[in-house]
């Protein structure tokens, strides 16, 4: 008698499922599910699309995350695409290949420059502080001039050159800043003691980076652990920033992070295809009024990356970054102003607008936005590649047994959802179980394929 068990690492990396559409290698196309009425297979064509950026909307627990996720692998086994993860919540520390916890076990100094100049990389961390902290040269000029200036200061102590990117110069952090800060607000106190704008801007300033510069986990005071231009090329990579303080910190960091990588992509030059996916996951105020996305979403496809921004909260994310998105997956909301908000900022029909209260979880209304032909909407139903944990253990010597039972089983409920989805799935199952049964040596994938299409049938009927 023999146990043995599989964990969700194996089936993380394993190949697609049973059911995986032949189309899914061809250029371009990204299986993700299939339409409602007519069951028809839906590919995401990036070469069709205005731009390779989607948008995710939902309520909690519809399936955001899921269709991210099934995205990201579906890009990654068949095309090739790798991915960064900035995820403010948490949810993709055991689904990412690699997995970085900032701020406890991984440390990212955000005062590295990743190959760019210090004074391009403090443009990108101005950002991040107009973002975090509200700080922004109309409201508090004296501030963000003497905080652009610490930050100059702080990179030349080190040795910089502010125009130059040096590789073997240490980088200086968030510590350094503040210690700068402070030095010249004592330096103002004993010599200029009637510079009280100053010295109360300076304070201020000090207040704000204060408690991120000293925190005990030193988020923000130590050398980093991952090398910011590595990033990109280390397969999919989840950046988990739920561990940073507060939610300043992780728009602080998230924001310097996305900044990092826009930039970089649109210096690698233009590209035909997708090279990289940067997704957003809760992390919507990352795409507000003033967010980076912007600009990028209206250049289109050139740089050859794509941007997921998935979230509960519709608000947040500015009407442009909406309008324009190439793709929209909305799953079901509860909040009339928030379906309205999306309905308003995308030309939504009623008819659609009024689905978004009914759907079930695992669907949602898609909505494409093409470059040569009419936008197109239709409901979805995501069709996810099975990365949770399954257990399988057998107690029993017989494999050939054991794996006739679940076949039987697999049949009995493909018969009862055949009319539920699309034939391509139907033929593509019954080769398979007539291919299981034939086999004369069985081995240990036979067992992981029976069980996920068995997984997959439950899914369609709970779902
Ligand atoms: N298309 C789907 N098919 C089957 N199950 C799904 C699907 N989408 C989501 N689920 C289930 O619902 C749960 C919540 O989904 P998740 O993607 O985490 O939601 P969200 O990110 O919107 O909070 C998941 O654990 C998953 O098991
Ligand atoms: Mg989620």
């Amino acid at each position: 008698m023999q146990a043995r068990k599989v964990f969700s690492k194996d089936l993380t990396r394993a190949p697609p499922t049973a059911v995986e559409p032949k189309q899914s290698i061809l250029k371009g196309k990204v299986y993700l599910g299939w339409t409602k009425y007519q069951h028809k297979l839906f590919f995401w064509d990036w070469e069709k699309l205005v731009n390779p950026h989607m948008v995710v909307f939902g309520m909690s627990g519809q399936g955001k995350s899921t269709l991210v996720k099934t995205f990201l692998e579906r890009c990654k086994i068949f095309h090739r695409i790798n991915a960064v993860i900035i995820d403010f919540s948490g949810e993709y520390s055991d689904y990412a290949e690699h997995n970085l916890q900032l701020g406890s076990k991984d440390f990212l100094n955000i005062m590295d420059l990743g190959g760019l100049a210090p004074r391009e990389r403090i443009e990108q961390l101005m950002h991040g502080f107009e973002t975090a902290f509200g700080l922004n040269p109309k409201d508090s000029p004296l501030q963000y001039i003497l905080l652009q200036e610490f930050l100059e200061e702080a990179y030349r102590r080190k040795g910089f050159d502010l125009d130059k990117y040096s590789e073997n110069i240490e980088t200086p952090t968030l510590l350094d800043v503040y210690e700068i800060a402070k030095e010249k607000y004592e330096q103002l106190e004993k010599k200029y003691k009637r510079s009280e704008g100053m010295k109360s801007s300076i304070e201020s300033l000090m207040a704000k980076i204060r408690f991120y510069a000293l925190h005990g986990s030193g988020a923000f005071s130590r050398k980093s652990t991952i090398r910011l231009d590595e990033i990109t090329s280390k397969g999919i990579i989840n950046l988990d920033l739920s561990k940073l303080p507060d939610e300043k910190a992780r728009i602080f960091v998230g924001m310097s992070i996305l900044e990092y990588l826009i930039d970089r992509m649109r210096k690698e030059g233009e590209y035909k295809g997708i090279k990289l996916v940067i997704v957003l996951d809760e992390a919507h105020k990352l795409a507000g009024e003033n967010s980076p996305l912007i600009p990028l979403i209206k250049e289109g496809r050139k740089y050859g990356f794509a941007v997921v921004v998935s979230t509960q909260d519709v608000p947040d994310v500015s009407r442009k970054v909406i309008s324009n998105a190439g793709s929209l997956f909305i799953f079901k909301l509860q909040d009339y102003e928030q379906a309205e908000y999306i309905a308003k900022s995308t030309n939504m029909s009623q008819h659609f607008m009024n689905e978004i209260f009914k759907l079930n979880r695992g669907w949602c209304i898609a909505k494409l936005n093409f470059s040569e032909e009419q936008s197109n909407t239709f409901i979805l139903r995501v069709d996810p590649i099975i990365y949770r944990r399954v257990k399988v253990i057998f107690e029993e010597p017989n494999l050939k047994e054991i794996l006739m039972r679940k076949i039987e089983e697999a049949e009995k409920l493909l018969e009862e959802i055949a009319d539920k989805i699309p034939e391509e799935h139907r033929n593509n199952a019954v080769d398979l179980l007539s291919r299981l049964k034939s086999k004369d040596k069985i081995d240990f994938s036979d067992f992981i394929a029976i069980n996920r299409l068995i997984e997959e049938f439950r899914d369609i009927i709970n779902v």
